[in-house]
């Protein structure tokens, strides 16, 4: 296993290219199952998820490649119906063939994901649309099994107890693209991602409207063919560095982002104290002066992203004051926490939200990387913090980020990928 090691205490200064977005290439990905065809995908980034999806696919029959950020996909051969829980349990989003395997074959087998550290990650959602849509559906010896020769368009409600779902959308949207008739998503995800996908499957010739708000229709085709598509920047990504810069007194220089994306991780920055430049597909992010305390809650897009609330808790925990940070959509986003307490932050957990009481310094301490976002806050506080920060399980940082390390230390970090 890696576990990085950060001296911290160098400002962030130069420019960046941001990669392509993990989590509308997972499901693109997956969704190349509903043509017999070939294609191309560009500005895929290269982390361990991507890596995870390929090995599903490839277990399916599809034959797949990748060159630096571009993959070459060949999904004519593919005739395996079964997603097993040696790969579903590395990364859950996994289950993102189950609705292009039941269009494709009426026949899919995926593991059930189990277990997440951010906490209870139900799939309800998923199921009650693909059931909607006419298959039978039921959990079995820990797998999902579905069945349904010809689905048929539906008017589906897709909320849940916290809100839109970004997967059960997905999901749902690939089984409908080929089904008989309308079918009808109420209580949509609008995420960027989900918009993302909608373009892809449009290009590929499916008939959707209404992508970006809560209403999508889908009118199903008979066919769905290959071709060449590049996914859109990672706004998470984009986010994760424009934090880092400010924690740091940076000035950075973000390439390759969809500004407008990103408005709601902008304007709380703003309000921190950082000056914010944008131009087309770039921004500039430059802090100077104290970090201002700010109260953040997440919620669904366009509200501010639950995947960057443990980055912004690393950054207020350096603020001149209180800020509290609520999170409400998955139970167990604090894992951090703790972590970030061992390095010197004065924070307070509560059920769903943080008091943060803003400390003049971290101290650099060896702490445990739990999930993907609470590995970011870490890293964003190893860069912050007096003396050395050690961080280990770094493999959850591996599945979102690529080369993370050798991204920042362009940028002046003093970071190093060491073997435990
Ligand atoms: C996706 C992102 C993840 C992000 C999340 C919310 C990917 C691979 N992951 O996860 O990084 O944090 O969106 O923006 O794209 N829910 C149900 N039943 C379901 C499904 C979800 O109750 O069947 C609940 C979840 O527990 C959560 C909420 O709905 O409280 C939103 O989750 P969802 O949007 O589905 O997240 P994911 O798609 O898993």
């Amino acid at each position: 296993m890696d576990k990085f090691v950060i001296e911290g205490g160098k400002r962030l200064v130069g420019d960046v290219s941001v990669k392509g977005a993990k989590n509308s290439t997972l499901p693109i990905l997956a969704a190349t199952l509903l043509a017999e065809d070939e294609f191309i995908i560009e500005n895929i980034p290269r982390v361990r998820d991507i890596f995870t999806m390929k090995r599903v696919l490839e277990t399916l029959g599809v034959s797949i490649s990748l060159e630096d950020d571009t993959i070459y996909i060949d999904t004519r051969g593919a005739v395996g119906f079964e997603a097993p829980y040696n790969l579903v349990k590395q990364m859950r989003a996994s289950y993102y063939v189950l609705g292009p395997l039941l269009s494709r074959l009426g026949r899919t087998r995926v593991s059930l994901p189990g277990g997440c550290a951010i906490g209870p990650r139900p799939i309800d959602l998923h199921i009650k649309g693909l059931k909607a849509l006419g298959a039978d559906i039921s959990v079995v010896h820990g797998y999902i099994e579905g069945y349904g020769e010809r689905l048929k368009g539906s008017k589906i409600l897709l909320l849940g107890p916290n809100g839109p779902s970004v997967g059960a959308t997905i999901n749902t949207m690939m089984a409908a693209v080929k089904a008989d008739g309308v079918t009808m998503i109420e209580g949509a995800a609008m995420e960027p991602e989900v918009v993302d996908v909608v373009n892809f499957l449009k290009r590929c010739g499916a008939d959707i409207q209404g992508e970006g708000t809560r209403k999508i229709e889908i009118r199903g085709v008979k066919k769905l063919s290959g071709c060449k598509y590049r996914v859109i920047p990672d706004r998470i990504e984009a986010g994760t560095f424009a934090v880092a810069a400010t924690i740091t007194g940076g000035d950075i220089y973000l390439r390759d982002v969809s500004c407008n994306y990103i408005g709601s991780i902008l304007s709380k920055l703003k309000e921190i104290g950082a000056t914010i430049s944008l131009e087309e597909d770039c921004v500039g992010v430059r802090m100077d002066g104290d970090i201002m305390p700010i109260d953040i809650e997440t919620a669904p897009y366009p509200g501010f992203p639950t995947d960057m609330q443990a980055q912004f808790t690393s950054l207020l925990s350096l603020s001149n004051g209180v800020s509290v940070v609520k999170d409400s959509i998955f139970e167990e986003r604090f894992m951090h926490v703790p972590e970030l307490v061992r390095m010197g932050a004065n924070l307070k957990r509560e059920v769903d939200y943080v008091i943060i009481k803003g400390v003049p310094c971290l101290s650099g301490a060896q702490v445990m990387a739990s999930d993907l976002r609470a590995s970011a806050a870490l890293l964003i506080a190893g860069l912050a913090a007096e003396g050395t920060t050690e961080i280990s399980r770094i493999y959850h940082i591996d599945r979102g980020y690529e080369s993370i390390e050798t991204r920042l230390a362009t940028l002046g970090a003093a970071i190093w990928r060491l073997k435990e």
